[in-house]
């Protein structure tokens, strides 16, 4: 298992980390955004949404309600947000695996919500520090996310 450690000292930062994840992906990708609440997963994946071309003028939000949105791009993305998923069953009924499985990419907020699930992924996780620092965790898991995250890791910073 590869990981990588970095850190963004602005928001505009963090964008630019995801823009840069959402243009090297190529493939099916599952990426799983770990951290406490305005940590900075939802600017990560905006920017990894605009890196797979969803147009600027498409609003990138929290789906915190409707637990799921998706987006046409290069690769269909599919952004979950599961602060409010109150029992990991609700996510069979979403179609979450086939979508883990799938054509497209999905990025998940809250991933400690989805119970022990074994698929390979890319595994971010922000922590907040002072003012606007993030320090951003990333680990391979699987032989694609490692070769992923070594093309990320040299054309990055
Ligand atoms: N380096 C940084 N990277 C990302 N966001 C930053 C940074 N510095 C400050 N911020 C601010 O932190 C906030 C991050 O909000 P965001 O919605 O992305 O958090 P989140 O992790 O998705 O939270 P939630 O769990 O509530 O969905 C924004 O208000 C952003 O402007
Ligand atoms: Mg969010």
């Amino acid at each position: 298992m590869i990981n990588w450690n970095t850190t963004t000292a602005s928001e505009d930062e963090t964008q630019n980390l995801g823009m840069l994840i959402g243009r090297l992906t190529e493939q099916p990708t599952l990426i799983l955004l770990q951290g406490d609440l305005g940590a900075g997963k939802t600017v990560l994946a905006r920017g990894i949404a605009r890196g797979l071309g969803v147009p600027e003028t498409t609003p990138v939000t929290s789906p915190t309600f409707t637990l799921m949105n998706h987006y046409p791009a290069r690769l269909d993305l599919y952004h979950f947000d599961l602060y409010r998923l109150s029992d990991p069953e609700e996510l069979i009924e979403l179609g979450f695996d086939e979508f883990a499985h799938g054509t497209g990419v999905s990025l998940v907020e809250w991933p400690e919500r989805m119970g022990d699930r074994r698929f390979d992924h890319l595994h971010v996780t922000l922590e907040s520090g002072e003012d606007n620092l993030r320090r951003i965790h990333v680990e391979a898991r699987g032989e694609d996310y490692q070769e992923f995250l070594r093309r990320l890791m040299a054309e990055c910073c």
